[in-house]
């Protein structure tokens, strides 16, 4: 309803990861090119990392459509909480195949096998790309260093890449898994944006959305210092302050957002800096790390609701993990 208003032609602060409207910085452009090379390379295993919210799943996206131009074989599994079975039969049905024995993983992994050492003799690359990685168990993380194991006497048949919240590198650490750990061969960290990259990512994705040259004036600047102080930078949460700032706009007929506006979005979403108590190293009380982090959790639910995928099990997660 706002879109016409401020003159755009698409929502600019939709919560869904769409590469369309991807702003990179340098450490984006250094992550998607290093994961990139190390699957041309087959450098087997690697790892991203980064919280909630920070654009994992966005590089995911970002990195299937240039895996694509590359003729690269990519299996996404975005959903892990499955057993190993199920896993292998997922992965094989999303790499094209029809299913020789869903029950038999003996015949599943011959049947992977025989897929990737075809590709292989074409030289084609094959890539399986875990999110939220950070969900699958130890049973599941165990399979996945046994598909590391598919290779040739000269390279990685399959390279993997998980992606997860930073809770998967400290499942890696337990002692059962120290033989999984030890076959990343690169790591990747995604970090909440800095203020100046705050300021140039609202203005990336107003310019996108169709504000072009418009797009660096509809936020003041006091607006966009608003946004980066309740969000840390984070940009599911700018997205959603940034989207009801427009609506309040909006709603009093001003063709720009100020500060005034953040702050009011800010208590409404009760992002509001709370009474000083102890700032945590990424700079907010622990109040506000529950609430961000229960809001983010929110609207990951809601995401994943509107992608039809199953929900129940991942909000039980969220609260286990808040408290
Ligand atoms: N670098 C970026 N450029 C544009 N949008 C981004 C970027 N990083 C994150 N976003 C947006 O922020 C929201 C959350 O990103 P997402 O990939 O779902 O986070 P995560 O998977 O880490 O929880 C999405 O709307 C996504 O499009
Ligand atoms: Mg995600």
């Amino acid at each position: 309803m706002y879109r016409q208003f401020f003159g755009l032609n698409r929502s600019p602060f939709d919560i869904s990861p769409d590469p369309y409207f991807l702003f990179a910085t340098v450490r984006h452009n250094e992550a998607l090119a290093s994961i990139v090379h190390g699957v041309i390379r087959r450098k087997g295993f690697m790892v991203l990392t980064g919280e909630v919210g920070t654009g994992k799943t966005l590089m995911v996206r970002c990195l299937m459509e240039l895996l694509r131009t590359r003729h690269v074989a990519t299996a996404n599994v975005f959903n892990p909480r499955l057993r190993p079975a199920e896993f292998l039969y997922y992965i094989i049905g999303d790499l094209g195949m029809t299913v020789a024995s869903p029950d038999n993983k003996g015949i599943l992994l011959l049947q992977l096998y025989n897929y990737l050492i075809a590709r292989q003799r074409t030289n084609q690359a094959t890539v399986l790309i875990v999110d939220e990685a950070h969900n699958m168990d130890v049973e599941l993380l165990e399979e996945i260093r046994l598909l590391t194991n598919l290779e040739t006497a000269q390279q990685k048949l399959l390279q993997i890449v998980l992606v997860g919240q930073p809770e998967l590198d400290q499942k890696m650490d337990s002692p059962q898994l120290r033989q999984l750990k030890q076959r990343i061969t690169l790591r990747c960290t995604l970090e909440p944006l800095e203020e100046s990259e705050t300021k140039a990512y609202i203005w990336r994705r107003l310019e996108r959305a169709g504000a072009n040259s418009r797009a660096s004036s509809l936020f003041s600047e006091g607006a966009t210092s608003a946004v980066y102080h309740y969000s840390r930078g984070i940009p599911r949460l700018i997205n959603t302050i940034c989207e009801n700032a427009l609506i309040a706009a909006y709603a009093c007929q001003s063709k720009f957002v100020n500060k005034e506006i953040i702050d009011e979005v800010a208590v409404d979403l009760r992002l509001h800096v709370s009474q000083g108590s102890a700032l945590s190293s990424n700079g907010l009380t622990e109040g506000q790390q529950v609430l961000a982090r229960s809001m983010l959790d929110l609207i990951d639910v809601l995401e994943r609701m509107a992608h039809g995928s199953p929900v129940s099990a991942q909000t039980g997660d969220s609260e286990a993990k808040m408290v």
